[in-house]
């Protein structure tokens, strides 16, 4: 069963001086349940823009969406879904806990409820110790781990991941990696996954979907299947990325 399906997608966008920029063209793509699908591909070829026609942010202007095999109505579906950014937008004032709980106040869970899957969330990270800090005391790994809870605590059946780890320090980048795949095998989770970095697409996805700009197009989609834990100097990583790397 697929959890997303994208047929014939495209999309442009009207530039303030009335050019029209062709963003997308003709995107396939399917995204199996319970799978990690990375998107790469350079900066500007319209990963972003891909997840946000997921998300029902955006509509695009041709082609189909679906989820779980039926037309998406762009609003009907956001609650299973939830989105992790480049910037961990943590608010400032707000403990870890008060951030983690912030994706459920919109949901009409009862109090006790939210705060139990709030702990259950920050435990599951590894956060427990660390309810009651605030961002600010926080590395940044540790607060990559917030915005992780944060995006996990409403249960989404899909998480849009757009380049969450690119700002951290290499190796605190691998343990997020290891986190990334730990809580999947857990958690009932669809993940895709945009990284302009071959090597974390290598790491972590069953499926990569290679992207071209300008329009953004899918260049090619390749398996992974290559046993968890993916150690980045070994041979196969190694050689995956290698010929990755020749079709960017
Ligand atoms: N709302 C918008 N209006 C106009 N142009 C946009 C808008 N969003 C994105 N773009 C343009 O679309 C292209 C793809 O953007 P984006 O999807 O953010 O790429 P990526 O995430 O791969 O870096 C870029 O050239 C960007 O400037
Ligand atoms: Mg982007």
């Amino acid at each position: 069963m697929s959890a997303v399906t994208l047929q014939c997608v495209s999309k442009s966008f009207t530039r303030r001086d009335g050019v029209q920029l062709e963003v997308l063209r003709n995107i396939d793509l399917d995204v199996p349940e319970r799978s990690i699908v990375a998107l790469l591909g350079a900066s500007g070829c319209g990963k972003s823009t891909i997840l946000n026609i997921i998300a029902g942010l955006m509509e695009p202007d041709h082609g189909a969406l679906l989820l779980n095999g039926t037309p998406s109505d762009a609003f009907g579906d956001w609650r299973s879904m939830t989105y992790m950014f480049q910037e961990d937008r943590l608010l400032p004032w707000r403990t870890a806990a008060q951030n983690v709980a912030f994706g459920l106040e919109a949901s009409s869970l009862p109090r006790a409820e939210r705060r139990s899957r709030v702990a259950d969330t920050l435990e599951l990270v590894g956060l427990s110790q660390f309810a009651d800090v605030f961002p600010h005391e926080l590395s940044g790994g540790m607060r990559s781990r917030v915005a992780l809870a944060r995006s996990l605590a409403p249960r989404p059946s899909i998480l849009l991941m757009d380049e969450p780890f690119s700002k951290l320090d290499p190796n605190i980048r691998s343990q997020m990696h290891a986190e990334v795949l730990r809580i999947a095998a857990l958690r009932d989770v669809t993940i895709i996954f945009v990284t302009h970095d071959v090597e974390e697409a290598v790491v972590l996805a069953n499926k990569v979907v290679v992207l071209h700009p300008r329009p953004g197009r899918v260049r090619l989609t390749r398996p992974m299947e290559l046993p968890y834990p993916r150690d980045p100097v070994s041979p196969e990583v190694t050689e995956q990325v290698r010929s990755l790397r020749l079709s960017l």
